[in-house]
């Protein structure tokens, strides 16, 4: 299967996250992409409105994709929901969703976060096969390695 992996990611946390899951699908067979939605105009949410994306992966040529975000402001950063406002149909693609964040509580933005992920890809007749919640902290390892296997079992 060919799957593209795009995130947006200011810190590197998400980006690592992607990295992980293009080593483990690769591994299982897959052809594997990983590409970064990036902007320039202020990374504050408050700046929703001043932000302009530099790089917008496409997402034709891939069966299946992986989005990945952080949370910003209990919601998802809205560099990505600019991206995913603005995707192509997302028809016959199988989707799984990721996010990152720092508090502790899924509830705490990642809820929500993946939900506005969800609803572009539903609204675009995309089909979310599985989604995950990472929490930046002393057991992010062992998250990791859990979405990243339940991804893999996905594909
Ligand atoms: C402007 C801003 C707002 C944030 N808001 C939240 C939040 O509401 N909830 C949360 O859990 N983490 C929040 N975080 C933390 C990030 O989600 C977390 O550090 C994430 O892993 C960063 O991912 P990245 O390195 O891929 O950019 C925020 C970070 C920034 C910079």
């Amino acid at each position: 299967m060919k799957i593209g992996i795009i995130v947006h990611s200011q810190t590197d946390n998400t980006y690592s996250v992607a990295l992980k899951l293009q080593d483990a699908l690769i591994q299982s067979g897959n052809e594997v992409e990983v590409k970064r939605v990036t902007m320039s105009g202020g990374d504050r949410p408050e700046n929703k409105e001043k932000i302009r994306l530099e790089d917008s992966p496409e997402v034709d040529g891939y069966d299946a994709l992986i989005f990945g975000a952080p949370v910003h402001a209990f919601a998802l950063a809205p560099a990505m929901q600019i991206y995913m406002e603005n995707l192509p149909s997302l028809e016959n693609k199988k989707i799984a969703l990721f996010v990152t964040k720092k508090l502790h509580f899924e509830w705490t933005g990642g809820s929500r976060a993946i939900g506005e992920m969800k609803k572009q890809c539903l609204s675009k007749g995309g089909e979310i096969a599985g989604t995950g919640v990472i929490v930046w902290n002393k057991h992010k390892e062992e998250k990791i390695t859990e979405v990243v296997q339940n991804f893999v079992n996905l594909f």
